[in-house]
C-alpha cells in the first residue's frame, strides 16, 4: 500500500507571517495519521519553518538544489544545506525551473543524484505543455522526461524518488486535468517503471499537479495511480490546503 503524499509549494510567495499561521494551524488540526504531509517555502523561511512544523507530522520541502557540493556558486544552495534543517523532499525538474531557468534533462539527473547523495528525496516533476499534448506527444515528453533521470540511476536510487506528474497547462491556470486524463498518464509512468522494477512500480509514490483544490482533490486521489499531489496556489491557504490533506486521508 502507497502511503499518500501531499506536498504544497509555495513558489515565490508567503511571509514569515504565513509561515507562522501553518505553524498554528497544523499544531491545531489533527492531519490523518494515513497521509504523509510537507511543505515547501522559498529557501529563506526554511528556518522558520522548520521551527513552526517542530512538533507536527509536516515534513519540510526544498524548491530547488545546486548539483555541486559546494564553492563557487553565488545564489545556489547545496544538499548539504538543505539537509542542516531537516529538509525531506526537494523538487526536481519543475516545468517553471524547465522553462524559465533552462534546466534540461542533464541538469534535472545532476540534481536528482545530489539530493539522493544528502540523503533527501527527489520529487521528480515531469509534464507535457498543451501544444505537445495536442501533438499526440503526451506519453512520449513524460516519460523520456523519466527516463532522462531513471536511466541515470541505480536500483536502489530510483526506488528513492517521488514523481509527480504535472501538465504544464494545469500549473497555475486552473484548468486541471479530468481524473481520467491524469489516470491514464499516470499509469504510463508506472507501466514504464515496471520495465525497471515491477517493485519499484509498485511502491513508487506518483502524485498529480496542476490546479489541485480542495474541491477537486478527492476525486483526482480516488483514481488508483494517484497517490498523492503537488499543490501551489492552493498551498497558500491554510483552510484550502488542510481540506485537501483531509481529503487524502
Ligand atoms: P498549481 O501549481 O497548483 O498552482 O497549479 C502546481 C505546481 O506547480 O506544482
Amino acid at each position: 500500500m502507497r502511503m499518500p503524499l501531499i506536498v504544497g509549494n509555495w513558489k515565490m510567495n508567503g511571509s514569515l507571517e504565513l509561515v507562522e499561521q501553518f505553524g498554528t494551524a497544523f499544531a491545531e488540526t489533527g492531519l490523518p495519521s494515513s497521509v504523509e504531509v510537507a511543505l515547501i517555502p522559498p529557501a529563506p523561511y526554511l528556518a522558520a519553518m522548520q521551527a513552526a512544523l517542530a512538533g507536527t507530522p509536516v515534513a519540510l520541502g526544498a524548491q530547488t538544489l545546486s548539483p555541486e557540493p559546494k564553492g563557487a556558486h553565488t545564489g545556489e544552495i547545496s544538499a548539504a544545506m538543505l539537509d542542516e534543517f531537516d529538509v525531506r523532499y526537494v523538487l526536481v525538474g519543475h516545468s517553471e525551473r524547465r522553462s524559465m531557468y533552462h534546466e534540461d534533462d542533464a541538469a534535472v539527473l545532476a540534481r536528482a543524484k545530489a539530493a539522493l547523495a544528502a540523503g533527501l528525496v527527489p520529487v521528480l516533476c515531469v509534464g507535457e505543455t498543451l501544444e505537445q499534448r495536442e501533438a499526440g506527444q503526451t506519453e512520449a515528453v513524460v516519460l523520456g522526461q523519466l527516463e532522462a533521470v531513471f536511466d541515470g540511476l541505480d536500483d536502489e536510487q530510483r526506488k528513492r524518488l517521488v514523481v509527480a506528474y504535472e501538465p504544464v497547462w494545469a500549473i497555475g491556470t486552473g484548468r486541471t486535468a479530468t481524473p481520467s486524463q491524469a489516470q491514464e498518464v499516470h499509469a504510463a509512468i508506472r507501466a514504464r517503471l515496471g520495465e525497471y522494477d515491477g517493485d519499484l512500480a509498485e511502491k513508487l509514490r506518483l502524485l498529480y499537479g496542476g490546479s489541485m483544490k480542495a474541491d477537486n482533490a478527492a476525486e483526482l486521489l480516488a483514481e488508483p495511480d494517484i497517490d498523492g499531489g503537488l499543490i501551489g496556489g492552493a498551498s497558500l491557504k491554510t483552510n484550502e490546503f488542510l481540506a485537501i490533506c483531509q481529503s487524502a486521508g
